[in-house]
């Protein structure tokens, strides 16, 4: 049986995942007052910045936040969809391809999202670039629901808690599946330098 703990998650894809959905929270909510738009930016460009790490780390990273993990074509995705009907429903230990395409959209939107922020910001663009940026942004608040909504169902249907695994890195699953090194200095140095950015600004 599945009853050992192992680690899953290293630190620096747990922090790049709390601080992404805090800053992408935080710009949205600061997004509509000029009051708070010098707050809406740093928190944008917090999300670039995250994501920058987090592209870096898909290449170095640990076994399930390597980007090797977690590249599925459309059949895997069918297949993964089909199987959550049957009594067997496929389990990865990481992301699985349902999981991976919505991640992969969040990861571009982000990115997009800030970019476009940053061309209103620099007056590169007329009313229209305000629309596409609210538009960008308004679709990554979309997939995140969906994100969430997935992460909760999915959490049911495997009877495993998904949202525990990602704030303490750990599964239940077979030693020979657990990731070796949570490498704990790369995520306080993430961490320290998100929080240091933050204090200088603000
Ligand atoms: C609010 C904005 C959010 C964004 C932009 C976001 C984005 C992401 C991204 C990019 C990943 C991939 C992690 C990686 O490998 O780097 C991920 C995974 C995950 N997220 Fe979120 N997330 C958000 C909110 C949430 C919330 C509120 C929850 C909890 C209910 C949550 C639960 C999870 C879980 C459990 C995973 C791992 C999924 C798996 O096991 O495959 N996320 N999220
Ligand atoms: C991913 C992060 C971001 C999200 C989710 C986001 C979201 C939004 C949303 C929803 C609006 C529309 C507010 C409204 O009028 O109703 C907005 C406006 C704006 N954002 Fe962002 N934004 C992000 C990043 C950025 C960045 C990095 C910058 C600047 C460098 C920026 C600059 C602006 C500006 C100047 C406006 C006002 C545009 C106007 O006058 O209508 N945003 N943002």
């Amino acid at each position: 049986m599945n009853t050992d703990k192992i680690l899953v998650w290293d630190l620096p894809t747990r922090v790049f995942h709390w601080l992404l959905a805090t800053s992408f929270v935080g710009a949205f909510v600061t997004a509509e007052s000029e009051h708070f738009r010098d707050v809406h930016v740093v928190l944008g460009y917090t999300v670039a910045g995250l994501i920058g790490f987090r592209l870096l780390w898909g290449m170095i990273g640990t076994r399930y936040a390597n980007f090797r993990s977690f590249v599925f074509g459309p059949r895997a995705v069918l297949e993964y969809l089909i199987s959550l009907f049957t009594r067997t429903p496929e389990l990865y230990v990481g992301h699985n391809p349902v999981g991976s395409w919505a991640i992969w959209t969040l990861l571009a939107l982000g990115l997009l999202s800030a970019g476009s922020g940053y061309a209103v910001y620099s007056d590169l663009g007329g009313e229209w670039l305000e629309e596409v940026h609210e538009a960008l942004s308004n679709t990554m608040l979309a997939v995140v629901a969906v994100h969430i909504a997935g992460v909760l169902l999915s959490s049911l249907l495997h009877r495993e808690n998904l949202v525990s695994a990602m704030i303490t890195g750990y599964k239940h699953g077979v030693q020979a599946e657990a990731v070796h090194r949570t490498h704990w200095i790369a995520g306080i140095l993430l961490a320290a330098s998100v929080g240091a950015y933050w204090a200088g600004v603000f």
